[in-house]
């Protein structure tokens, strides 16, 4: 019989793990698999927080069925509508037909909109309670962290955050459930690729969420994705803290797009100047074969960014335009630019991300380097000074 693991005493943890898809959102790569939290209350009155992905709705209910042993299900919380987590609740509506669904305003339309469902549903403001018996939630409304109807959860007896999407990230929970059980250094990485492409184009929004919770005390953070966090909650929640107010740490990411190495040749050398002028976190990174996410995640931890472009079309290497495109819906405020790059006969690539850099408003640290096919004596020279010009500038 499948384990029901228990997060406090009532509390269980009833989540999934997909190690199934490829593409969470359709876009995001999921090496590492993702896993679909969900937890259910059980007092005098029973309530499960959140659903799963609808794909893995029959060992979900194995598992919720096994945890209420015959009790029905009193409520469904609703913190977030994505369907990844709320993709089973119609099934889940079809095996507890009494059950209320909870969520505020905008959940309710978004629920009657994206299922028609006829399920009775309890509206709650910011700030609303819901007595279990022994357990009382209360509701923290946290919009667009990270859809607009976006809320938290609070358990206030046993001080259990149930938070969306907040706080969690990619990667299946393969046995260990809590933060203790786990190398938390593995799954931070993917925590913060969910952050920064998923959740980080709403830093001021995250800042407010995280603005309404600091008068409370926080024991336990449940997350719907990755591990829960009863050892070291604040460790996850300063990193959003920091994620969210777009702090970086000394370093450059050198990203470039090249057909036959002249662009790359050009980004080896770049590093290595970087290097020898004594930084050590500096990831050169091709977006031919580097998903943009991961790109992103890392440009999320560090101040410089390099991009480089061969020419194609007259315009930029297309994986490099799509990065840039991506990048620039995230809205990263304060990172520092260098551009380079490669042309045949005509160019177009280089003057290309210089446009988007002037479009975006970003910061364009000296002026950019493009050679005709392959960097030559003076072209390296015009690169010392750029990377030079990078090394002073992420150490500002
Ligand atoms: Fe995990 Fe916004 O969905």
């Amino acid at each position: 019989m499948e384990k029901i693991v228990r997060i406090a005493d009532g509390i269980f943890y009833v989540g999934v793990n997909d190690r199934d898809t490829h593409l969470f959102e359709n876009i995001w790569p999921l090496p590492k698999g993702v896993s679909y939290n969900s937890y259910l209350i059980v007092d005098e009155k029973t309530a499960l927080v959140d659903t799963v992905k609808a794909a893995k709705t029959k060992d979900y209910l194995e598992k919720i069925n096994t945890a209420l042993n015959g009790r029905p299900l009193n409520y469904l919380i609703v913190n977030h509508m994505e369907p990844d987590h709320s993709g089973a609740l119609s099934q889940i509506f079809q095996a507890f037909p009494g059950l209320k669904i909870v969520g505020n305003h905008k959940t309710t339309e978004f629920i009657k909109s994206m299922y028609e469902l006829s399920a009775e549903f309890l509206e709650v403001k910011d700030g609303d309670e819901l007595n279990l018996g022994h357990y009382r939630l209360k509701f923290f409304l946290t919009p667009m962290v990270h859809w607009p109807e976006t809320m938290m959860t609070y358990e206030t007896t046993e001080k259990v955050l149930f938070s969306g999407d907040a706080f969690g990230g990619f990667g299946s929970l393969d046995g260990g459930i809590f933060d203790d059980e786990v190398d938390v250094n593995y799954y931070e990485h993917e925590i913060r690729r969910y952050y920064s492409n998923i959740v980080g184009k709403f830093g001021p929004m995250v800042q407010k969420a995280l603005q309404k919770l600091s008068s409370l005390e926080i024991r336990i953070v449940c997350s719907t994705h990755g591990p829960v966090w009863r050892t070291n909650p604040g460790r996850i929640i300063s990193a959003y803290d920091r994620w969210s107010r777009y702090e970086y740490d000394e370093g450059v990411v050198i990203a470039y797009g090249t057909m036959y190495g002249n662009t790359e040749k050009m980004a080896d050398f770049v590093a290595r100047v970087l290097s020898e002028e004594g930084l050590k976190n500096i990831r050169v990174m091709n977006t031919s074969t580097v998903h943009e996410s991961f790109i992103i995640n890392e440009i999320w931890r560090f101040k410089g960014v390099m991009l480089g472009t061969c020419t194609y079309n007259n315009g930029i290497y297309p994986p490099m335009e799509n990065l840039i495109i991506n990048l620039a819906h995230k809205g990263l405020p304060n990172r520092v630019f260098g551009v380079f790059g490669s042309y045949g006969w005509s160019g177009g690539g280089v003057k290309g991300i210089v446009d988007y850099i002037q479009k975006n408003k970003w910061t364009l640290i000296d002026e950019p380097v493009e050679v005709q096919f392959s960097a030559k004596a003076a072209d390296y020279e015009k690169l010392r000074q750029l990377a030079l010009a990078m090394a002073r500038a992420v150490r500002h």
